[in-house]
């Protein structure tokens, strides 16, 4: 899978109005729109993967057409949406905490529309209008075209639902409102859904079958970014390796076939100054062709994630991964040879089903072998209708998750400080973010191999440029230094 999930925090959107001036207001992104009397104002709230955040950039763009405006305010909201989240089930119970809130402010506010969106939605479809009673609408990640007409429907007194999956949707043509307000950095769907079936998943089922989005579409949209003044696009699919399109080029006169390392390159292409990333590759897809086409672009970020889930054959067999530790080894090695110095990431999940202390082992090798930059770890949560729930049974005793899990956080905290401490005394080429969210003295941004790194402040540099910053000492999870002269 899939993106990297944002577990044990969740970021309030707050819409911006595509064409008025931003102003950061910490995390979130507070708009100087205009007040217009007598729009509906809609507020969005999003968990779990960055393809849920891309989405909700998707409703929001679908929603300012229609007049509404946004607020980071959800007590002054007419429309309150909640983005949701699936994967695992504390994901689920933190929604349904959240919605509690929102249920409060309604019997306050009886007109406040309150709307379920996303994976939740489509997993539980109307049971969550029979269990959540305040919950006025719910609407699957395929039917926001819908959601005009859905909204509709609730102010005439009914409930309302559309969880319709497509095979088609891509939402190619909408331009999306852009959310976390940075204006410097930006995500672009390039695929919806997922094909794969591990037997631990539940995405296949809440975002239905793979598609991949016309890339004239995605380079236009790419375009517009660059002429807005953004320096860096993370092209996203749940497994972005299998991107394949056919379909007629530019000039609508012959039939092209575009792969993820063609689309990659063409990209890159659109501007040397523009950093390119994506996200998430599967190790079963992942081929030389995509790691030579890193390899030949300055611009594209030196950064894989690629998720392992398990160290052990066995193990992955049971999760339907399709691929064993020998070949995930082989591609790391492929990735280590073709892109010297690359940063690689892990999504690792603890206790799967049937797992031996041999097999729990075999994941801490194999974290050894990699010397992973940076992992995604997880307990195992049995999810409701996935291949595992119906097939194997979920037998590690809930103390033994945990316990392993926390084996698996030592090990990466081990890896993550000792892969940031190879920076130390080097100057690295930084593209400034913003202001640090500890101090406002302080700068922050990225390296190519996305470690954060942070300092001082400078008059000379503006975010949205680049900095060569020399490293001085480093924590588990950031880079500090100044500005290189
Ligand atoms: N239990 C625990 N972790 C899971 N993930 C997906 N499904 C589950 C589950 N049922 C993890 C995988 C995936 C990441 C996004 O979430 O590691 O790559
Ligand atoms: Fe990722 Fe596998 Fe889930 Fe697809 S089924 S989203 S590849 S973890």
């Amino acid at each position: 899978m899939g993106s990297q999930y944002k577990e044990g925090y969740m970021i309030d959107l707050q819409l911006a109005d595509k064409t008025h001036d931003e102003q950061r207001q910490g995390e979130a992104l507070i708009i100087d729109a205009p007040v217009q009397q007598n729009s509906r104002k809609l507020y969005i709230e999003s968990y779990g993967c960055q393809m849920n955040f891309a989405d909700s950039e998707i409703v929001a763009s679908i929603l300012l057409d229609q007049g509404f405006q946004t607020t980071g305010d959800y007590k002054e909201a007419d429309v309150v949406f909640i983005n949701t989240c699936s994967i695992r089930e504390n994901a689920e119970q933190r929604v349904r905490n959240r919605l509690s809130q929102f249920g409060a402010e309604k019997r306050r506010n009886p007109k406040l529309i309150v709307g379920v969106l996303g994976c939740m939605a489509e997993r539980l479809k109307s049971k969550f209008l029979e269990e959540e009673k305040l919950v006025d609408v719910v609407v699957g990640p395929d039917a926001y075209r819908d959601l005009p007409q859905l909204i509709g429907q609730v102010e005439e007194g009914q409930k309302a639902i559309n969880v319709l999956l497509s095979r088609e949707e891509t939402y190619a043509d909408i331009s999306p409102v852009r959310l976390n307000g940075n204006g410097i950095t930006a995500f672009i769907s390039i695929m919806r859904g997922c094909d794969n079936m591990c037997s631990f998943c539940v995405v296949p089922f809440t975002r239905g079958r793979e598609r991949s989005r016309d890339p004239h579409s995605i380079l236009a949209e790419a375009q517009d970014l660059v002429d807005k003044g953004y320096k860096e696009v993370t092209l996203l699919g749940q497994n972005v390796d299998s991107y394949k399109w056919k379909g007629a080029d530019a000039a609508e006169d012959a039939e092209i076939e575009v792969n993820f390392a063609q689309l990659l390159e063409k990209v890159a292409l659109l501007n040397a100054d523009l950093r390119v990333r994506f996200s998430t590759s599967h190790p079963k897809d992942i081929t030389d062709e995509v790691l030579y086409t890193i390899a030949k672009y300055d611009n594209i970020c030196n950064y894989i994630h690629l998720p392992v889930q398990s160290g052990s054959s066995r193990v992955l067999e049971l999760m339907n991964r399709t691929y064993t530790r020998e070949w995930y080894i082989n591609r790391v090695d492929a990735i280590r040879k073709i892109i010297p110095g690359c940063a690689i990431s892990s999504d690792i999940i603890a206790g799967f089903c049937t797992e031996t202390e041999e097999e729990h082992q075999e994941t801490l090798t194999m974290m050894d072998y990699v010397g992973y930059d940076f992992a995604f770890t997880f307990s195992y949560s049995e999810r409701p209708g996935t291949l595992a729930a119906r097939k194997l049974e979920d037998d590690i005793p809930e103390k033994v998750k945990s316990r392993r899990l926390s084996e698996i956080l030592v090990k990466q905290q081990e890896w993550s400080l000792k892969r940031l401490q190879e920076n130390v005394g080097k100057t690295l080429r930084i593209l400034v973010e913003g202001k640090s969210k500890k101090s406002d003295l302080d700068y922050c941004g990225r390296n190519d191999q996305n470690a954060m790194v942070v300092f001082p402040a400078s008059e000379n540099i503006k975010p949205g440029q680049y900095a060569n910053v020399f490293i001085e000492r480093c924590t588990s999870a950031t880079l500090l230094g100044r500005i290189a002269d």
